[in-house]
């Protein structure tokens, strides 16, 4: 089995946050969210992983490397513009030859592992025979069904069909961004058309195997699902994360300073005349003076943050938060300054990158 990770430029969702900046390389709990995704891959057993890259493919092969560091090899795949996820399928042709492969679009965060769901479907085809599945989804039950793929479900467990953002939706069944094939899945990648909003949707590939008589299995998520390519779930996943970590301090923290909760201190971080109250992350040679870090707060390395109070953030590498009473639910990118001037007159100076936004008392 191998794996397919779309890291960018796939379709609209996975386009990047800036020109420059890849969201799936957003930290969660100071580790990119694609990270999760191929540790995920590795812990199932599956090793050999096609990314495909847009935009952001610098950024992408800069942090990944050739993926010896998480026991896994990385080809990679570039994808010329963001024609949608059966397209990405389509371009990875030959480097997923024949083989079974698991589709995991890059900025989707699951609780539950991969290694279950993968063993579930090579049981199945074991098993099955010539009634073995082509492939096999996840579903989520979610509050509005119109922004995803819905599938229909008959009562026996059946997939019946499929439909991309549906104004009518059969269920509430959304498809999660983690799929399940075998090379049948090419023919139908290239027996569709684009979709209304020019993609070529693996929702119409599925139900087109649906169509051609194969059999498609699913199971129903357990646990949390986020797709963090937008702020507030970016904070929730952060904060569900976050409280599965154990406190530790590879650091210094002076003795004016309390920690309290589970605290992660990374090496080289300082807390000095400041009060920690997890969960939390100080990220390495990050420094806290004179500040507050609130519960579900991540802060990455070599940050400063000085006279300050910080909650429920994530705050990105390299950035300086000073003199700032309050910051709260908040995602402050990379080398990015949040600073009190006494400059006159008294206004908001602000630069702010693509996509942002700002919220004032
Ligand atoms: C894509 C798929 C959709 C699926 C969703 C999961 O949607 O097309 O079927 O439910 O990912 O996150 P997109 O976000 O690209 O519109």
């Amino acid at each position: 089995m191998k794996g397919l990770i779309l890291s960018g430029g796939a379709g609209t969702r996975l386009r990047p946050i800036t020109h420059t900046s890849a969201k799936q390389l957003v930290p969660i709990a100071n580790k990119p969210i694609l990270f999760y995704g191929i540790e995920d891959m590795v812990a199932a057993g599956i090793d050999e992983i096609g990314i495909v890259v847009g935009d952001t493919a610098e950024e992408i092969v800069a942090a990944v490397g050739d993926g010896s560091k998480f026991g896994a090899r990385v080809t990679y795949i570039p994808q010329d513009a963001p024609l949608g996820l059966a397209h990405c399928v389509r371009i990875a042709r030959d480097f997923l030859g024949d083989d079974d492969f698991v589709m995991y679009l890059g900025d989707n965060m699951l609780q539950q592992g991969l290694a279950e769901f993968v063993d579930e479907f090579e049981s199945a085809r074991a098993r099955d025979g010539a009634d073995a599945p082509a492939a096999q989804i996840l579903l989520a039950h979610v509050d509005d069904p119109t922004q995803f793929g819905v599938a229909a479900v008959n009562e026996v467990g059946e997939v019946l069909y499929l439909v991309e953002k549906p104004a009518d939706p059969p269920s509430d069944l959304a498809l999660v961004g983690v799929y399940l094939f075998d090379a049948e899945i090419h023919t139908a990648v290239a027996s569709i058309e684009p979709s209304a909003r020019g993609e070529l949707e693996i929702t119409d590939a599925i139900q087109w195997l649906l169509e051609h008589g194969h059999r498609v299995r699913h199971e129903v998520l357990r646990g949390w699902w986020i797709d963090t390519g937008k702020k507030d779930p970016l904070l929730d996943c952060n904060r569900l994360v976050l409280e599965t970590l154990q406190g530790r301090n590879d650091g210094k923290v002076d003795e004016a300073s309390t920690i309290e909760g589970s605290v992660v201190i990374e090496a080289g971080g300082e807390i000095i005349g400041s009060r920690v109250r997890g969960p939390a992350i100080i990220g390495e040679r990050t420094r806290v003076v004179n500040s507050y870090i609130g519960p579900f707060t991540s802060v990455a390395a070599d940050c400063e943050v000085v006279d300050s109070e910080v909650e429920h953030s994530v705050v990105l590498s390299g950035s300086r938060i000073l003199g700032i009473d309050r910051l709260t639910d908040s995602l402050v990118g990379r080398q990015v300054e949040v600073v009190r001037s006494d400059r006159r007159p008294h206004a908001l100076r602000l630069m702010l990158g693509d996509h942002s936004k700002v919220e004032l008392d």
